[in-house]
């Protein structure tokens, strides 16, 4: 078979011409073992292959044996679409990425977080150059590879998905009833690689989605500098999330507990009341046998749905130095985490404004990062600090055989609403941020607004006791502009963590 890439005039006859018709089966892949539109979560895959038939596949676990192919329209440029395609490749732990507009045909490879060009031709060449592309993506090619890196993997997959397969496993339109399914069926898929029912697609998208819901992304919203929106960030984007159908655990890192309270967690006025004292964040972090994070965390209607909140004490402070001296005290968060990791979709973490013990501690629990900053002076030299706290703490992570930090970017917050300067300044200020700084600046922003400040200092009567009663903006004033600001901000973060 023969390729011509001038008869591919649009993205759909890429996708048929040249990749079903022409790449797919030299490359080695039956229709049993690639998979057209594929959706995770809010990402929506062209083609994703696999070299053997492993049932379920876990798409958080690494997987080299798969790979992504994403067709352009042939007048697209490429480099417009990289940056998705890295998304794409390190949120779903997926080893190569191919992209191609007939036009071009480049090949990715994933490493750690980022990603690096490993092949690249014109669309006439393919045919003379698809012995490289074989060798490199190719059906054979791959399962070598799995051989060689990852032969433990394929079982540990199919231990961790197949007890989550039930029948409560929500189904996408396109799924009948007999596609549900069950353990039965997964092992004989499993046995028989080369028989597998034609339709395997529809079972493979109940499995991913299983997969996907079933991994708890945890985030630390941190930035050195004080003062720059962290806890606002932190306790409305948990509302945000919440009401978009996720269960979110807070956990308060700062001893100046701003969150605990910002939650209405502080529901005492006399010290002599303060019943946070004997349960918080320094328990779950001083002991290594008790207080689970289930025992600790407390339910906070500050929003609807509820969340949890792991609370903090200004007792932190004192016990610094004790911790940072024990062995087990940076592992200990991740332990914790882990037990509850069927229980929460998405753990955010707030942390102090400094460069301590406890922002350490969040960031080597922390998958993700999101860095509010105001984009003044000061917090942008404070992001030198930043970068510098950011590679130390992967050294420790990587020792420790975690990813990497993935940094969602700087998120542009208490930015002023004066006209001129949304139109004029806030633009530099935002690309200053990559070019100077070498950081992502996140899309959404988050404007300085009075409702935000007003829902943080509602108040009850309680007898004759004013309480604070803060409630989420989201609460407060649903349509208001930092609803819908923090609302963005949750479907940007979604779309980054693959949720
Ligand atoms: N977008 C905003 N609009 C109006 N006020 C805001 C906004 N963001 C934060 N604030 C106010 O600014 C103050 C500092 O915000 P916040 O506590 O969220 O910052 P922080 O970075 O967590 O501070 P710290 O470093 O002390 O923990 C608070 O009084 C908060 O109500
Ligand atoms: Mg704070």
């Amino acid at each position: 078979m023969t390729f011509n890439p001038n008869n591919c005039r649009n993205e759909s006859e890429v996708e048929t011409k040249l990749i079903v018709s022409y790449l797919l089966p030299k490359l080695g892949y039956t229709p049993d073992n690639w998979h057209q539109e594929i959706a995770f979560g809010n990402i929506r895959l062209d083609f994703l292959s696999f070299a053997t038939q492993v049932l379920p596949i876990v798409i958080d676990t690494d997987s080299p044996m798969s790979v992504i192919i994403e067709a352009k329209h042939p007048r697209e440029n490429l480099d417009r679409h990289i940056r998705k395609l890295k998304r794409y490749l390190t949120s779903l732990s997926i080893r190569y990425g191919m992209i191609t507009n007939a036009k071009e045909v480049r090949i990715y490879e994933r490493v750690a977080d980022d990603i690096q060009l490993v092949f690249k031709c014109a669309g006439q060449d393919i045919e003379t150059k698809i012995d490289e592309i074989y060798a490199l993506v190719g059906r054979d090619s791959l399962k070598v590879v799995k051989n060689q890196d990852n032969l433990e993997l394929e079982d540990s997959e199919i231990n961790l998905v197949s007890p989550e397969l039930t029948n409560e496993v929500p189904l996408t339109p396109n799924n009948s009833a007999t596609a549900e399914p069950n353990h039965n069926q997964i092992s004989e898929l499993e046995n028989t690689p080369e028989t597998v029912p034609v339709n395997t697609e529809v079972k493979l998208d109940i499995i991913f989605q299983t997969a996907t819901q079933n991994t708890m992304k945890i985030i630390a919203v941190y930035h050195n500098k004080g003062g720059v929106g962290k806890t606002t960030t932190v306790v409305n984007l948990a509302a945000a999330l919440s009401k978009q159908g996720k269960r979110v655990l807070v956990i308060d890192l700062d001893s100046q507990a701003n969150t605990t309270f910002a939650t209405g967690l502080v529901k005492f006025d006399d010290e002599e009341q303060d019943d946070l004292k004997q349960s918080n964040i320094l328990h779950i972090l001083q002991s290594e046998d008790f207080y689970t994070i289930s025992e600790v965390a407390r339910k906070s209607n500050f929003c609807t749905p509820a969340i949890d909140v792991v609370p903090s004490h200004i007792d932190l402070m004192q016990y610094e130095t004790e911790l940072n001296s024990l062995d087990y005290s940076r592992m200990i968060l991740i332990q914790k985490l882990a037990e509850v990791q069927d229980k929460y979709d998405i753990v955010l973490i707030d942390t102090p404004p400094s460069l301590n013990f406890y922002a350490r501690v969040a960031l080597i629990a922390a998958d993700y990062l999101i860095i509010p900053s105001d984009l003044k002076p000061f917090a942008n030299q404070g992001l030198i600090n930043v970068k510098d706290f950011i590679k130390k703490v992967n050294g420790f992570k990587k020792q420790i055989g975690k990813n990497p930090l993935q940094v969602l970017g700087v998120l542009p917050s208490k930015i002023s609403t004066n006209t001129k300067f949304v139109q004029y300044s806030l633009p530099r200020r935002r690309d200053i941020i990559p070019k100077r700084y070498g950081m992502e600046i996140m899309e959404s922003v988050i404007y300085e607004r009075d409702d935000l400040a007003k829902c943080a200092e509602q108040t009850q009567m309680v007898g004759d006791m004013e309480i604070a009663d803060p409630i989420s903006v989201l609460d407060f004033k649903p349509d208001s502009y930092s609803a819908q600001e923090f609302e963005e901000l949750a479907r940007e973060v979604l779309e980054k963590i693959g949720k």
